[in-house]
């Protein structure tokens, strides 16, 4: 049985100013979803993802918290245009940036808009488990903190168990350092670490946790965007191969002859077809297609789970064919 990958209209129930330039729309929408997951919104004649803000454990309403990026077509469209009573479109919710069966600390580190999927694991975090968690927010300075009550209200209802440190660039000396990191991370290198934030935040962050000893596969994160403003792992396509891929579009077949180190994306542009994408980097399933013949490998998947990647789902920006032929069906 297919996913449900469509898009859905929802209305705006309300919408909370929390910072100058980060507003929450809490949206009519009763989607089953895990803490951490997005949807992605269909707006401008284009597609962005958001996180949920709220937790499926502990908040009745279904919010998702956008930031205005300078220059950026979608934020800005919905800060600017959007009101309480509008439909949008959504699909449902996914992502793989979710809590793990386990009962290690959770030690979060997350700057500007990234304390959104953070939040809302934190709040599952502490009313489904009795983890540890521990949460260093980085931000410019006081005005731009997002969620600052929430978390304080947390910090209050679960005193001992949870804790939140917030660096601001411009009382603590600039941005956070690989020392700042290490001593926020302290004993706790068996610990799940969860990143989200913008580029240079996160590698510094990511670096610094792999040079104190934490284990690859103890550290989460979620890319808002391409990691380099490029799609991710670009390679050059070489040449034509004896095999063909196949992309069905709107229900319409098209068939190309098969270049080696070529993305199905890329394939499908070649055969003059447009279909959805958004980040190219692997990070927000817009560009989802299923493989009904042949067999395909993604270089980066950071949107699918398990269950989606059996059920023959790929990130078309990031899978290529590993058989002759290869049929890779878009969604209606
Ligand atoms: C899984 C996931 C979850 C996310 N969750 C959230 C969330 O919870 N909250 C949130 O706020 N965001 C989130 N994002 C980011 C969000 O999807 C958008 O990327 C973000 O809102 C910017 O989109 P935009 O259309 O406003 O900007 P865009 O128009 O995409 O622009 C982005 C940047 O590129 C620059 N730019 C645009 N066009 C050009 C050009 N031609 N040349 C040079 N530079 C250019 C812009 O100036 C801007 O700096 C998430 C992303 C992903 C992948
Ligand atoms: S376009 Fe974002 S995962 Fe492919």
């Amino acid at each position: 049985m297919a996913r449900d990958h469509g898009f859905h209209p929802v209305r705006i129930r309300r919408i909370v100013q929390e910072t100058a330039d980060t507003r929450t729309y809490v949206l009519d929408a009763a989607f089953p979803y895990r803490a951490g997951q997005f949807v992605t919104l269909r707006a401008c004649g284009t597609l962005r993802s958001y996180s949920m803000s709220s937790s499926p454990d502990t908040d009745d309403e279904f919010m998702t918290t956008v930031k205005r990026v300078p220059g950026g077509l979608v934020s800005n469209w919905m800060h600017d245009h959007l009101a309480p009573g509008d439909l949008v479109e959504v699909t449902l919710p996914a992502g793989v940036f979710c809590l793990r069966e386990t009962t290690v600390p959770l030690v979060a580190f997350c700057g500007g808009s990234g304390v959104t999927p953070i939040l809302s694991l934190v709040k599952s975090a502490l009313a489904t488990t009795d983890r540890q968690v521990r949460v260093l927010t980085a931000d410019r300075d006081a005005d731009s903190v997002i969620f600052r009550s929430a978390l304080a209200e947390l910090a209050e209802r679960y005193p001992g168990r949870f804790e939140v440190r917030h660096h601001l660039d411009a009382v603590d000396g600039g941005f956070v350092t690989a020392e700042r990191v290490r001593d926020f991370a302290g004993e706790d290198r068996d610990a799940d670490f969860y990143i989200c934030g913008p580029t240079p935040f996160m590698d510094l962050t990511e670096r610094a946790l792999l040079d104190h000893g934490v284990d690859p596969g103890q550290i989460l994160i979620e890319r808002f965007g391409s990691a380099s403003g490029e799609p991710a792992d670009p390679r050059p396509a070489t040449q034509e191969t004896d095999g063909t891929v196949t992309i069905v579009l709107a229900g319409k077949r098209h068939t190309v002859a098969q270049h080696s180190g070529e993305t199905f994306l890329e394939s499908a542009r070649r055969a003059g077809l447009a279909p959805p994408f958004s980040c190219e980097a692997g990070n927000c399933a817009t560009c989802i297609a299923q493989v009904t013949e042949g067999e395909a490998k993604m270089r980066v998947n950071n949107a699918l789970d398990d269950d989606e990647v059996a059920d023959g789902w790929v990130l078309t920006c990031q899978g290529e064919p590993v058989t002759p032929h290869v049929t890779v069906v878009y969604e209606d």
